[in-house]
């Protein structure tokens, strides 16, 4: 499973991209406005500290204006995924920019519905919002179950991978990697809470106080 970090911040991505754990990173409007920062400039530092794919989101509406967009998006660094909402326009220019060979990813699915059709648009990501789903009453991770079971009966025909997002949890993770989605995008605090286990923590501090008994040192033997 392919871990993508889920944040515009620059600072929280260095520092986890230097675990050597982080495939890639994606961004969205929302993320851009928190960094305060110019999306350009951000872009291109984000695409310098990772050398996986790093989705920008286009603001337009018309299928024209994000192909335009994307342009401009692309010369930004080789590893610049285009990232376009899931409406007609954007399935347009979806299919548009993967004829092309560029890769999409087809944000805000939210129906197996919208995902056949992603697929259908030669996205390489469709990003199906869990987070989001559960917030309203519906199972996200049952719309992960279903998108994996649809495009698993095309396999081989079909390039499109399961970038599960709006993850509000590790259990989340655990659910998508049990299903099989290709890549989980997780905003910073919550993979670092992954790591976290009170019987690891415990288990260590046992650990540690027995070694400082024994009065030995293993570096520099
Ligand atoms: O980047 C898209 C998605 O992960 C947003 O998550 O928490 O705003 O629903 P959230």
């Amino acid at each position: 499973m392919k871990f993508f970090v889920d944040t515009a911040d620059v600072d929280e991505i260095r520092e986890i991209a230097d675990s050597g754990l982080l495939d890639g990173v994606t961004t969205n409007p929302s993320l851009v406005a928190k960094s305060g920062r110019d999306f350009i400039e951000v872009l291109a530092e984000i695409c310098a500290l990772v050398p996986g794919p790093v989705s920008a989101e286009v603001a337009a509406t018309e299928a024209d204006g994000m192909l335009a967009e994307a342009e401009r998006l692309l010369k930004v660094a080789d590893n610049v995924i285009v990232k376009v909402p899931l409406t007609w326009e954007g399935l347009k220019a979806c299919r548009s920019l993967s004829r092309d060979g560029v890769g999409v990813n087809v944000t805000l699915c939210f129906s197996a519905a919208q995902a056949i059709l992603a697929a259908k648009a030669g996205a390489a990501y469709v990003s199906p919002f869990v987070g989001r789903l559960d917030d309203i009453g519906q199972d996200g991770m049952a719309l992960i179950g279903e998108i994996r079971q649809i495009y698993d009966n095309y396999a081989g025909t079909l390039n499109t991978e399961i970038l599960v997002a709006s993850v509000r949890h590790p259990m989340h993770v655990v659910e998508a990697a049990k299903i099989g989605a290709e890549v989980v995008t997780v905003p910073p605090k919550i993979l670092r809470q992954l790591v976290n286990h009170p019987l690891t923590d415990k288990g260590l501090a046992a650990f540690l106080a027995d070694w400082e008994k024994t009065g030995q040192t293993i570096a520099g033997k």
